[in-house]
């Protein structure tokens, strides 16, 4: 599968700093280091040149994610902000704390339409289990001065299966996340990486976490498209219209470059991962080089069962003319009986209670997966 020729429409931009690291969170980030941001930004602008001739005269999308964007040096985010290609939605990911009403206009003022910021939950219990630096008022506060600023399109994260925390306890976070009315809502179940600290002082709680999982899973669809949201992909709600546009160019399986350490680009048959150490991201681009990475040539099936994996995660049919070859015909028929996928003319996707078990009625629908007992 070739990129289209015009060019790819989409960037990433990875921004990795942050003021302290979050017990669960396994990003490619670094702590402070804040006399090496303006560094970092030269060798994020050295990186775009290096790479310009892949992208598209018009950039439809634009995201920069973390580590924690918005705890960048105001004045090294807004130069990054002012030297990167203009687009209809740009989006910064943000961090409650770190949002005044100065940062909310320096947002504004240098082009960004659309902010994530990353709430978790609203009780302040559940964000000392997550190490938070921010409390439910601080992410209210920030909430309301990106309002003042201006801002019509605010996604809040979610997450939910946090130790200590029971159905009564999210029925609570989501009910403080929908009162303050955001145009976006993504809503993870908390994922635990073997080894990690977190693990190792949570484990038995996570253990019990997991297996209510699917029980909050229908618990937050359920909450948040009676508020009227569309449940538009596995853990994405929106009002109508305000979907994730940079979001949906992946689950669409189109081509984007990504900048930045730890950064993943997708253009034609190739992937790229830009090693995820700063030094030799910085010693290679003050060199005018492009830093270390790993490469992966695509093929033409590997694109497709990419293809059929993202695009089943959304609400909308996937044509079958994209994905025909990475679908086992018996296994089509077979979750179709059991009322877990829809044909319709030339498409495909899953029912609502496909979509509830995910990842494994996908996984079977793909060639070669040993049949599960669903009853
Ligand atoms: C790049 S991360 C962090 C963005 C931002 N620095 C923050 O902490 O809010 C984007 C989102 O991924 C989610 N996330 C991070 N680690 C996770 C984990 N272990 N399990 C589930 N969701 C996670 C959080 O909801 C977070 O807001
Ligand atoms: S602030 Fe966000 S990116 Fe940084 S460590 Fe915490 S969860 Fe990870």
């Amino acid at each position: 599968m070739k990129s289209a020729p015009q060019g790819v429409r989409h960037l990433y931009v990875h921004l990795p700093f942050c003021a302290h690291r979050c017990g669960y969170c396994d990003f490619v980030t670094l702590v402070g280091k804040r006399e090496g941001h303006g560094a970092y930004v030269d060798a994020l602008l050295a990186e775009l040149e290096l790479e310009r001739e892949v992208l598209a005269e018009g950039v439809e999308t634009v995201f920069l994610g973390g580590g924690t964007p918005t705890f960048t040096e105001p004045r090294e985010l807004a130069r990054l902000l002012d030297s990167l290609p203009r687009a209809a939605e740009v989006t910064v990911e943000a961090n409650p704390e770190t949002v005044t009403p100065q940062l909310a206009s320096l947002l504004r003022e240098s082009g960004v339409t659309r902010v994530s910021l990353g709430a978790q939950s609203f009780d302040p219990r559940l964000l000392a289990v997550l190490e938070r630096r921010a409390g439910p008022d601080d992410v209210r506060r920030a909430f309301y001065h990106l309002r003042d600023a201006g801002f019509d399109n605010i996604s809040l994260d979610l997450i939910y299966g946090i130790p200590g925390q029971g159905p009564s306890d999210l029925e609570r976070d989501l009910a403080a996340a929908l009162a303050l009315g955001p145009e976006h809502l993504s809503c993870y179940e908390l994922e635990a990486k073997p080894g990690t600290r977190f693990v190792h002082a949570w484990g038995a709680e996570l253990a019990r976490q997991e297996e209510a999982m699917e029980g909050y899973f229908e618990q937050v669809v359920e909450t948040i498209v009676a508020a009227g949201y569309r449940w538009y992909e596995t853990a994405n709600f929106c009002r109508e219209g305000r979907q994730a546009g940079h979001n949906m160019a992946y689950w669409l399986g189109r081509d984007y470059l990504g900048l930045g350490i730890g950064a993943v680009s997708t253009v034609g048959e190739l992937r790229w991962r830009n090693a995820p150490k700063l030094a030799p991201y910085l010693a290679a681009l003050a060199s005018g080089l492009r830093p270390p990475r790993e490469l992966e040539q695509l093929d033409g099936p590997t694109r497709v069962v990419e293809r059929l994996m993202l695009g089943l995660r959304l609400d909308r049919p996937v044509p079958l003319a994209e994905v025909a070859g990475a679908v086992e015909p018996g296994a089509l028929d077979r979750l179709e009986r059991l009322g877990l996928v829809q044909r319709t003319v030339g498409s495909l996707g899953l029912t609502r209670r496909g979509r509830f078990l995910g990842g494994g009625v996908t996984a079977e629908l793909i060639a070669e997966t040993p049949a599960k007992d669903y009853n």
